[in-house]
């Protein structure tokens, strides 16, 4: 039996390749809910940050014990907001680290469960096509050369351009290791749209992607 599409966005894509910049556009153009998936990962790293031993038993230890909530597009770690203390560089490094293992992405399924239940909703990730939404109606991902990317952080974390090298280094491992690895890898799902978002302003990656949910929403 094919099981009904479900109208929801996911949005796939590598670090920098400007999924969440798209996905709060969209969402508030249909007025859907949207949530960057990548905040529950950087939200575990925020948890282990200080440990010198990020071995599977040890993060698992410590996560375990820290209750986290996602309210709206908030993370709420023991009680507190900390969605504003994830985007730092060492953060995404822990982050991009620890997704691979087996107990952090049960946890991640198990949190991401009733909200991928919802109609009208995007995610922006890296299994959101393939595994979180598979039945998603629209699914995009989006690619970008590695140098690009790393501008676009730059920006991002209003740091020099001294700095350009060692982002663009740490972009390519980050994308080295999340598709590599053997559990939810970074690839998109055989009903994507695949756009190259290089040489594309934010307005002209919008428009296509409206232009391509607009086209599909009634099949
Ligand atoms: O998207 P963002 O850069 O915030 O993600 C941080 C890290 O979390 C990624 O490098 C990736 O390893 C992991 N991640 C993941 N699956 C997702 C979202 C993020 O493995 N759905």
């Amino acid at each position: 039996m094919v099981k009904k599409q479900l109208l929801q966005i996911a949005l796939d894509g590598g670090a920098g390749s400007g999924k969440t910049t798209i996905a709060k556009k969209l969402a508030s153009y249909y007025g859907f809910y949207h949530f960057s998936t990548g905040n529950i990962f950087r939200s575990f790293a925020l948890i282990v940050h200080n440990e010198t031993d990020l071995s599977p038993k040890n993060v698992k230890k410590k996560i375990k014990k820290i209750p986290l909530k996602i309210i709206k597009d908030k993370i709420i770690l023991n009680g507190k907001d900390v969605t504003d203390l994830l985007s730092e560089p060492k953060i995404s490094k822990i982050a991009s680290l620890i997704s691979a293992q087996k107990y952090v992405r049960k946890k991640y399924r198990k949190l991401i469960k009733k909200i991928s239940k919802q109609e009208k909703i995007i995610l922006d990730g890296r299994d959101i096509g393939t595994v979180v939404l598979p039945h998603a109606k629209h699914k995009f991902f989006f690619i970008a050369s590695p140098e690009i990317r790393a501008k676009r952080r730059l920006a991002q974390l209003k740091l020099s351009s001294s700095n350009l090298k060692k982002i663009v280094d740490a972009i390519k491992k980050r994308d080295a290791d999340d598709t590599k690895r053997s559990i939810s890898p970074l690839k998109p799902a055989k009903d994507a749209v695949i756009i190259d978002t290089s040489k594309l302003t934010i307005t002209q990656v919008f428009n296509r992607v409206v232009k391509n949910i607009n086209a599909h929403k009634n099949n």
